[in-house]
């Protein structure tokens, strides 16, 4: 890739729209962490446990996050991992990032829900004091567990009504379909939450139906099997549902062989509303601009592709009307600026 593409794409004013944030958790953290915890980790070295960090598949990948977020017991420790993440965010030129949490992951290993929020939201604050960023939380409830848990945890989202503005489904998709949720959606949608949820990343085009008829969500976290499905794709090209695409992530957890043959080009192309995001940064080799470059590179995408992108992240973001004409105004000037 030329340098001028490259300084480009780094620079470019963005959103990041799909960011577990236990998924940002570096080796080099999770061992300072562990060691003032006195937790023990089961690998020796960083580089042993990045040596780790080559699945097969998705559930391969979540038995390792959900392993590593085991060291995380303080509200220190949320906070620190929140921070690295914010700072990495402001190195990418992320202005606006809405991060996802697994509140479960953690109450069922008996840490509190106070110690991981306040803990994440903490460090939010003081990215947009000191950054200047804008962020949003997204309470994500886990699709390998009943709808009735995630009842369970249902008051800790509507006790933060005020500081969580949307939720999320995540883990083991295959076999727990968005149908499992609807009455937690349905609620949720009652209660005015912005809707998301993880469809069509292994699981098929059929998940993705779902999540817009049955959850009724506003997004869709990667969407990649959409494309098996031409109704599909013209539903999503003319409700303009928009589409938050890990590129390193699908090839990290093998929803793509090849990062050549990764559909976002092909997306765009139909006219689907996608972005681009890093998911798990820590386990998938790359933060959001990796992203960005390694699609850039594999499928040759030009500086209009890159701004159409920048300014999608934007505009499928849950901000105001108002914020969103004032980034995809910085877009518009730095893409006049640089062409
Ligand atoms: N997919 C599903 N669940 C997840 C992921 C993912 O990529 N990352 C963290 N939880
Ligand atoms: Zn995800």
């Amino acid at each position: 890739m030329n340098d001028e593409l490259k300084k480009f794409i780094e620079n470019i004013p963005k959103a990041e729209l799909h960011l577990h944030i236990e998924g940002s958790f570096e080796p080099e953290l999770m061992f300072e962490i562990a060691k003032r915890n006195n937790q023990q980790i089961k690998y020796n070295s960083v580089e042993e446990v990045r040596e780790a960090y080559n699945f097969s598949n998705l559930q391969d990948f979540l038995d390792i996050y959900y392993a590593g977020a085991g060291v995380l017991l303080y509200e220190q420790d949320f906070y620190d991992l929140t921070w690295a993440y914010l700072e990495k965010a402001k190195a990418n030129k992320v202005l606006h990032a809405e991060i996802m949490f697994d509140p479960q992951t953690h109450l069922d290993r008996g840490v509190e829900f106070n110690t991981v929020f306040n803990g994440i939201y903490n460090a939010l604050k003081d990215a947009e004091e000191k950054f200047g960023m804008t962020t949003k939380i997204i309470f994500s409830f886990l699709r390998h567990l009943s709808e009735e848990a995630g009842f369970e945890i249902y008051e800790y989202l509507l006790d933060n009504k005020d500081k969580i503005d949307a939720i999320g489904l995540d883990s083991s998709e295959i076999g727990n379909p968005p149908s499992k949720f609807e009455r937690i959606y349905k609620r949720a949608k009652a209660d005015g939450f912005f809707l998301t949820a993880h469809a069509g990343e292994e699981g098929p085009a059929e998940y993705v139906w779902e999540a817009l008829d049955i959850l009724h969500v506003d997004r869709i976290d990667h969407g990649n099997h959409s494309l098996d499905d031409e109704k599909l794709v013209e539903r999503l090209v003319k409700e303009q549902i928009a589409l938050t695409v890990c590129p390193l992530s699908n090839l990290k957890l093998r929803v793509v062989k090849d990062i050549k043959q990764h559909p976002l080009k092909t997306m765009l192309d139909k006219g689907l509303f996608v972005t681009v995001n890093s998911d798990d940064p820590a386990y998938f080799g790359g933060y959001v601009n990796d992203n960005y470059l390694s699609v850039a590179e594999a499928l040759d995408l030009s500086k209009e592709d890159i701004y159409k992108l920048a300014k999608n992240s934007f505009l499928a973001s849950n901000i105001s009307e108002e914020l969103k004409e004032k980034y995809v105004s910085l877009v518009d000037e730095f893409y006049r600026a640089n062409s």
